[in-house]
Parts: structure tokens; C-alpha cells; sequence
């Protein structure tokens, strides 16, 4: 008779241990994501000490560095690859801030770029004239 009594109390001593455990592991990993801040890029990076141009500014606030990097190829084509496929042109800047509002692929390869809807014609403008300074 007893025995039953004591089953219900076992188990929640088992929950409660693995509850305590489990906020053990999310202090430690906050811990780590701490240890992990972004890398301090200024000693390699080529334009460092320079001011950000206009167009840089809007990407960082955007979505556009999830994709792409300055000069490797991450889900799309390196910034420096696109400056270097296309001559920095009113036509090209017009033509590539239309494709960043669109979205779409081809040009590089299958893989899409998302659409940009809430990116205004001239801030789309900017980015692009920045990417395309990028030589
Ligand atoms: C989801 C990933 C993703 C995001 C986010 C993204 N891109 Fe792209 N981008 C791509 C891919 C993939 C391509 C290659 C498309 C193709 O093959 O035509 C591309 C191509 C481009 C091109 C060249 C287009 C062409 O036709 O050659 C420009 C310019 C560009 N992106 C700018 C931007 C800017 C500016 C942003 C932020 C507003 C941005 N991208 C955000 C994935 C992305």
C-alpha cells in the first residue's frame, strides 16, 4: 500500500531534478553565445576607418548580409563579384535596384534572392551604387 504513495513522489522528484538541470544548460549556453560576439574585423578589412557610405548603412540594417558578404560567396554571389559583372552604370544601378525590390534568380546560378518590398526604389538605388563601388 505504501509503495503507491511513493511512486507520484519519486517522479516529481525526477522533474523537478531535470528541471534544475535544464536551466543549467541555458545559463551555460547564454554563457557561450557571450564568448561568441562578432570578431573584430578592423585589421582586416579594407575599408575600415573609412565612413560607411549611405548604401552600406541601409544594407547593414537590412537583411542583405544574411546572404552576401563583401568577398565570399555565401547563399548569394560575393558583393565584389557582382561589382566586378557589372560596369557602374545609371542603367545597371536602375536595372540591379529593381531585381534587390523583385527578388529572383538566374543571373547567378538557381538559387533566388528573396524579395526586398519594403525597400524603397532609391534606397535599393543606394546599395546597389555602393556594391557596384566595391571594385
Ligand atoms: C535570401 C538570400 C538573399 C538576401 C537576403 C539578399 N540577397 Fe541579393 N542575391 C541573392 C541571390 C541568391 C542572388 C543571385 C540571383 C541570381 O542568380 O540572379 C542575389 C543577387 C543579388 C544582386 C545581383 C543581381 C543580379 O541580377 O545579378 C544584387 C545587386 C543583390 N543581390 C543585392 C542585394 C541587396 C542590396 C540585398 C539586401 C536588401 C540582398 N541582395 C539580399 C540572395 C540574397
Amino acid at each position: 500500500m505504501r509503495k503507491r504513495y511513493l511512486a507520484p513522489l519519486v517522479l516529481s522528484a525526477l522533474f523537478f531534478a531535470a528541471c534544475g538541470g535544464e536551466s543549467k544548460q541555458e545559463e551555460k549556453k547564454a554563457d557561450n553565445s557571450a564568448q561568441e560576439a562578432p570578431a573584430d574585423n578592423s585589421m582586416v578589412s579594407p575599408n575600415a576607418g573609412k565612413p560607411e557610405s549611405k548604401g552600406e548603412k541601409l544594407m547593414a540594417a537590412s537583411d542583405c548580409g544574411t546572404c552576401h558578404k563583401e568577398g565570399v560567396k555565401v547563399v548569394g554571389p560575393a558583393l565584389k563579384d557582382i561589382a566586378a559583372k557589372y560596369p557602374n552604370t545609371p542603367e545597371n544601378v536602375d536595372k540591379l535596384a529593381e531585381k534587390v525590390i523583385k527578388g529572383g534568380s538566374g543571373n547567378w546560378g538557381e538559387v533566388a534572392m528573396l524579395p526586398h518590398p519594403n525597400v524603397s526604389k532609391d534606397d535599393a538605388k543606394e546599395m546597389v551604387s555602393y556594391i557596384l563601388s566595391l571594385k
